[in-house]
């Protein structure tokens, strides 16, 4: 029944993605596993997002007669064997030594989506040369000379879109990497970044945290944005977005697409969960932007639950550094193909034939109603 050709790649022995965060911690040094695994704060949010996720139910349909059941979609027009593309995490060659470069490989393979981030370990060039369908994520510097020019040299390696994100006018506290005193191994480097803003080595606390601050622009506005889309034809994808009125605000400033984001649970601690805001932005921003949303997917099910919710596509970033640590390239595409066998199960389970067919119907809401304190409440 499938009519997704699925890339020749055997399954891995982990049955879930899960199970690949499990066995990546085994194998990666733990200052590591902690920088990627990890959040800011208490880490509510990033304990929020899974739970998001647990507070909807699939309603399936019986006897649809489906003989075709097919993952792919298209997102900003582009094909996608799937609506689930890689979000842009910072240094890949944390994971395996072919960093980026492997990502996008698999990537390329999954025919999905490869958003390759400004912090990367490999040059944009490197990635271009052996991508498929790649975006560029940027964080606009104070240097805004340094920004037009990431932008130009991504438009001629090949990038088709470019994803800004908006959530990071100063680096989350992630108390972790501040207790490993996190810093990138010798022998890496941030290689799209100055190299004169390496923090020194005395300096206390999370050397990355430090270096990132004193380099991206802390006090950006709308105008930032219309500057930005205005440098290149591609499309800008404004990334870290958690309130409706900041979607259409972006969308009037020049942004062709929404990422609903709280970045991983990695920037403001208790932030609200990307899928519970994700319905409010859509209907703000109408159904002709394609709206994407991320943090916390891990099962073919919670794909199906964010597209009921309006989401054009989901984007995933911990399990694509799990599989990279486990296997490189090949544990990357495992990755995938185990997430889209089981967005295609799941299709057929709830008789839906494409991600196209899934509409708010499939969901319902398991949330108990919120108790409302009686204002003669006693204090
Ligand atoms: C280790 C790590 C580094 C990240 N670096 C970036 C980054 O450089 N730029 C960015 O926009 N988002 C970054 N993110 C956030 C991701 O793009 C994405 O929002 C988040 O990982 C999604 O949640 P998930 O990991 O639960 O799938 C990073 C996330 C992780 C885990």
């Amino acid at each position: 029944m499938p009519t997704t050709t699925p890339p020749n790649v055997a399954p891995a022995q982990w049955l879930n993605l899960h199970e690949y965060e499990a066995a990546a911690k085994a194998v990666l040094p733990s200052p590591i596993f902690d920088f990627v695994a990890g959040g800011s704060g208490d880490e509510v949010t990033l304990r929020e997002a899974p739970a998001a996720f647990d507070r909807w139910r699939l309603v399936p349909r019986v006897m649809q007669g489906l003989h075709e059941v097919s993952t792919a979609s298209t997102v900003l027009g582009l094909d996608v064997s799937m609506p689930v593309l890689i979000a842009p995490f910072a240094a890949h060659r944390l994971c395996h030594d072919e960093g980026e470069c492997a990502t996008a490989r698999a990537a390329r393979s999954a025919r999905t989506i490869f958003t390759l981030a400004t912090p990367s370990t490999v040059s944009m060039e490197d990635v271009g040369r052996q991508a498929g369908t790649w975006w560029f994520q940027l964080y606009i510097f104070r240097d805004r000379g340094l920004t037009r020019e990431l932008v130009r040299r991504a438009s001629d390696a090949g990038a088709s879109a470019i994803v800004v994100t908006l959530d990071m006018p100063i680096f989350g506290r992630r108390e972790a990497d501040e207790r490993n005193r996190f810093t990138l191994p010798p022998g890496l480097e941030f290689v799209h970044m100055p190299k004169e803003t390496k923090a020194p080595s005395t300096m206390p606390g999370s050397r990355v945290a430090t270096a990132v601050n004193s380099i991206f622009e802390s006090a950006l506005t709308w105008k930032d944005l219309e500057w930005l889309a205005s440098l290149s034809p591609l499309p800008v994808v404004a990334k870290g977005i958690l309130h409706a009125d900041d979607a259409v605000r972006a969308i009037e400033h020049g942004a062709r697409a929404i990422s609903v984001s709280n970045h991983g649970g990695r920037q403001l601690d208790s932030a609200v969960a990307a899928l519970d805001v994700l319905p409010e932005v859509v209907e703000a921003v109408g159904q002709k932007v394609d709206v994407l949303v991320d943090g916390g997917v891990r099962r073919g099910a919670d794909v199906l639950k964010a597209l009921a919710l309006g989401a054009r596509a989901v984007m995933i970033g911990r399990p694509v550094a799990w599989g990279l640590a486990l296997d490189g390239e090949r544990g990357v595409l495992q990755a995938l193909e185990l997430l889209r066998g089981e967005l295609e199960r799941d299709l057929v389970l709830c008789g839906r034939g494409s991600p196209g067919a899934v509409d708010r119907s499939l969901v319902r809401s398991v949330t108990p109603p919120a108790t409302v304190r009686p204002a003669s409440f006693p204090r």
